[in-house]
């Protein structure tokens, strides 16, 4: 059964799969960085930022030496800033650990910052052919609509019933093929909304589909709750100046630039922000203030958070206290910061 299941898999994987360069490889840096970016990006966005960042940083030690504000420059416009903060530590302490050379015993790759289950499997079966198995949202997909388990994902019970089919189906002797091979079934085939199940290698054991449910599959237990936030962002001018600052704290966006924010409980109006002791303090000393209605508006959907962004135009008469905390630039010098996506958005705005 289980070789049966792998080599008609790996069979269709051959002629259905896609051409990618991190398929190409061994170099386990390489595959790293893919896998990476690859985590929360769709693969169309990630091959241009993947082929960028590896022209920049080929290897291990050019990403370890590097500024970290560059690192998130490569980054800035993917989101989920912490997969290159985590890499960029990651390589520091491969140089520290390992001499800069990519370990290769699992358990060393999975004790790497960023680097979970799931990426320390892909690595080690892609770079190093170890029979470790993947489990991503892809292969949970396909797993449980070919055996139709019932029990769902996002429970310790069906990690551990996940886990223990995808290692019984892994095929041990190729699990690099078989690895690619499950996962771009799932990418471009095992669908979540509208399987192709005509064109599906496993059709004939596909238990789900006999009883024609399998778009019921996988089963989640329960969503989490979406978060509201609302950001006030000033886009404050003095002639060709702009100010800006780069968020700290343990919140979203660590470490990247972006405009000064005021961030409410609930959707304030102009006046009502105005009244706030944060507005006061941001205009604290400035005699002219030009303000009025929102320049942009944006709702911008994150993982776990939708945030309400509404960003005002402000011309001021001269640079004063309230600012001081602020990074003054030339408004033709912003591009050189890593900003938010958030912030890309207004300052595409701006310039369309
Ligand atoms: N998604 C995650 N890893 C991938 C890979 N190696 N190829 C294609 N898509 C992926």
């Amino acid at each position: 059964m289980q070789s049966s299941i792998s080599d008609s898999l790996i069979e269709w994987y051959k002629t259905n799969k896609r051409d990618l360069p991190w398929r190409n490889t061994a170099d386990p840096y390489i595959i790293w960085i893919s896998e990476i970016i690859l985590q929360q990006t769709r693969v169309v966005q990630g091959l241009e930022y993947f082929n960028r960042f590896i022209t920049r940083f080929p290897d291990v030690l050019s990403l370890a030496n590097a500024e970290e504000d560059e690192v998130l420059r490569y980054w800035q416009g993917l989101g989920y800033y912490s997969r290159a903060r985590n890499l960029h530590a990651a390589a520091k302490d491969i140089q520290k650990r390992f001499n800069g050379i990519f370990p290769d015993r699992y358990e060393d790759v999975r004790s790497l910052k960023g680097i979970g289950d799931y990426t320390a499997a892909a690595i080690c079966s892609f770079a190093y052919k170890m029979p470790y198995a993947v489990l991503d949202g892809n292969v949970y997909r396909v797993l449980s609509r070919l055996l139709a388990i019932e029990t769902a994902i996002d429970t310790p019970a069906g990690k551990k019933i996940f886990y223990e089919a995808a290692a019984s189906l892994l095929d041990k002797k190729h699990p690099d093929t078989y690895n690619q091979a499950i996962m771009e079934l799932g990418a471009l085939q095992c669908t979540p909304q509208q399987p192709d199940c005509n064109k599906c290698p496993l059709i004939s054991i596909f238990l789900a589909h006999e009883k024609g449910i399998e778009k019921d599959f996988p089963h989640k237990q329960g969503k989490t709750k979406i978060k509201e936030r609302f950001f006030n962002y000033f886009y404050i001018r003095n002639k060709t100046s702009v100010w800006i600052h780069k968020r700290t704290g343990n919140d979203i966006w660590k470490n990247l630039f972006e405009l000064p924010l005021i961030e409410t409980e609930k959707p304030l109006s102009l006046t009502e922000l105005q009244q706030t002791e944060t507005y006061k303090k941001l205009f604290t000393g400035i005699n002219k203030i030009e303000i009025s209605a929102p320049a942009f508006q944006a709702k911008h959907v994150l993982s776990h958070r939708i945030i309400y962004a509404t960003f005002y135009t402000v011309n001021i008469d001269s640079p004063e206290t309230g600012l001081s905390e602020y990074l003054q630039i030339e408004d033709s010098e912003i591009d050189n910061f890593a900003v938010s996506r958030l912030t890309l958005r207004f300052l595409e705005h701006l310039y369309s």
